[in-house]
């Protein structure tokens, strides 16, 4: 070995005496006169030297980030660092080489950085120095592996499929991809690969996945990226109860082998009562506080205003929860309409958010339904029931988030099932699919096509932890018809059904197996699993929220003779 016979990060008191050579980037100098003192880094860690001044050519200049080799004897450390692997010993250096010296640093290379965020993307592979980004990628690269290797076992085959296919209606926009050699023709970008994972199933290999890169053209936030990767998966021959018992398995497996956390059975709630519950389809139920219903009690107790409602709600905030000294200012700024709050006060009164309609007595009849107890905080919600239930889950979450209440080392899997098949949209002045077009309707709710298609819940099952969508799937349509039939009820002519799905529905005439089975986004497991804070920080080289990656500043203009050849001018 040239460069090394060691990494950086690997010596220790047992070493002390040998002669050995590092490579690695100056991490910090210290210059103590007749000496230096220079950390080194690579990938495995850091190393103290310590070089005379005597043992360096005059001139030779060192700095941050240069890269050199150096050759030396492992010592004794005078003080140690208990913090480092390494800190019982230091190099003294007998030879040092430059390798590369490096321009100064648009930001520091250190656990926590001065750069911004824009800074640290368009020097991604400094940022990619960095401890933090570092051990998210080797964490993301043990994800993977630990996902090949359970699911390999489990008899599930990783099959490759195409990425440029044509435009499907998966519910995103695709991004298209102008071909040279067929004029006017043009590819799309999978979204996902969910039509060939089905004709895998259709062509008998039993169980299927892939680690695999999806394109959407859609906005980008904290937890969703134009380009993202998902562990896709599918089964034969299995109904929802086989789907979700085998993932939750599986799930379990990657929090235990990842983060040595066993994980409670995974609750399943219907989508319904989610929304009952919650007010969200994506609950986080690492706090509690679902919804109680208070039409009935508001009948009985004859309060005016609130009985015109068509729906009143509330949740409780426990006085344990609800020790934030700046909680009256918080209440005072939530200004939601159809909101009122109610707080007991510890001398048994209470304030209110001085709703007109509140008084004395009412107060008291909601404090006795809720059996609060003084500390205690009551929100409630009111009016046409979806909006009604929307808001109070907004404030739900922003309460938690106030209080402190999403303890990040907690984790809440929580299956969500049934969602509806088909939801109007009023844009288009169609139905539209909330999960894909090839998902099953629940036999029991078929004959709802004709008038309420609403009405029909799928088979299909979306993994909620911590409030975030980690996985979305179903059990698919494995009958010609009824598949026929719901690309009419999305709008598609027998012409366009043709055109489009022409050799997918052919192949249902072929012996199509029962199947179904499920996606789960990499980037935001891995992401939650580290505390969810960006899936940005878990790709290496990620799109900034415009869809833009400034270091490589993509997208950019065609030159007019490359435009002339994709026949788009
Ligand atoms: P779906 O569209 O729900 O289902 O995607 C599955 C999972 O992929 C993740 N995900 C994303 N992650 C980051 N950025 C994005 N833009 C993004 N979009 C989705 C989510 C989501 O739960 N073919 C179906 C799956 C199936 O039916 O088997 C599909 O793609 O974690």
């Amino acid at each position: 070995m040239i460069y090394r016979t060691h990494n950086c990060g690997e010596l220790s008191r047992k070493d002390i005496g040998k002669e050995v050579t590092l490579s690695g980037w100056i991490q910090k100098i210290r210059n103590l006169g007749s000496l230096f003192f220079i950390d080194i880094r690579d990938y495995f860690g850091v190393t103290q030297l310590i070089i005379s001044k005597k043992s360096v050519k005059k001139n030779f200049f060192l700095g941050k980030e240069f890269l050199i080799k150096v050759k030396g004897k492992v010592v004794k450390r005078l003080s140690k660092n208990n913090n480092i692997p390494t800190g019982e010993i230091e190099i003294s250096v007998s030879h040092i080489d430059l390798l590369n010296s490096s321009l100064s640093l648009p930001f520091s290379i250190e656990n926590e950085t001065d750069g911004n965020e824009e800074i640290r993307m368009f020097y991604r592979y400094l940022d990619i120095r960095r401890n933090p980004i570092k051990n998210n990628l080797i964490l993301r690269h043990n994800l993977s592996l630990e996902t090949r290797n359970f699911l390999s076992k489990n008899g599930f085959l990783e099959i490759e499929t195409p990425t440029l296919i044509n435009y499907t209606s998966e519910g995103a926009r695709s991004f298209v991809v102008p071909s040279r050699r067929h004029p006017n023709k043009f590819y799309a970008l999978a979204q996902s690969p969910q039509l060939f994972k089905q004709l895998l199933m259709i062509g008998g290999i039993d169980k299927y996945f892939q680690i695999v890169k999806c394109f959407r053209d859609e906005d980008s936030r904290s937890d969703r990226q134009i380009e993202f990767t998902q562990i896709d998966c599918e089964m034969s021959f299995v109904e929802v109860h086989d789907v979700l018992i085998f993932f939750e398995h599986f799930i379990k497996h990657i929090f235990k082998e990842i983060k040595n956390i066993s994980l409670d059975p995974f609750p399943s709630i219907s989508y319904y009562d989610a929304i009952k519950m919650y007010g969200t389809d994506s609950p986080d139920i690492r706090f509690g506080m679902p919804f109680i219903e208070l039409n009935d009690l508001i009948q009985k107790k004859n309060i005016n205003f609130l009985k015109i409602q068509e729906l009143v709600i509330g949740i409780k905030i426990n006085k344990s929860h609800n020790t934030h000294e700046k909680i009256n200012f918080f209440l005072k700024k939530i200004k939601n309409p159809n909101f009122f709050w109610i707080k007991y006060l510890y001398d048994r009164t209470f304030i209110h958010s001085n709703q007109n309609f509140l008084n004395k007595e009412i107060i008291k009849i909601f404090v006795k339904h809720f059996e609060a107890i003084p500390g205690d905080l009551l929100f409630f919600s009111y009016g046409k029931e979806k909006k009604a239930r929307e808001e109070l889950g907004k404030i739900r979450i922003k309460i938690a988030d106030f209080l402190n209440l999403k303890n990040p080392n907690v984790f809440k899997p929580l299956w969500i099932k049934d969602l509806p098949l088909l939801e109007w949209e009023n844009e288009s002045k169609k139905y539209k699919s909330v999960h894909h077009p090839f998902t099953s309707p629940k036999e029991e709710d078929i004959d709802f096509l004709k008038n309420n298609p609403e009405n029909i819940r799928s088979k299909s099952y979306d993994l909620i932890i911590n409030g975030i969508e980690i996985g979305s799937g179903s059990i698919r349509i494995h009958n010609k018809n009824v598949q026929n039939l719901i690309f009419k009820h999305l709008g598609l002519s027998q012409k366009e059904i043709e055109y489009k799905y022409g050799f997918f529905i052919k192949a249902f005439e072929y012996g199509i197996p029962p199947h179904g089975g499920i996606a789960f986004g990499l980037d935001r497991l891995v992401n939650l699993l580290e505390g969810n804070k960006n899936i940005k920080d878990f790709i290496a080289f990620p799109k900034n929220n415009y869809g833009k990656d400034i270091m490589i500043n993509t997208p950019s203009f065609l030159e007019k003779e490359k435009l002339k050849e994709l026949h788009l001018r």
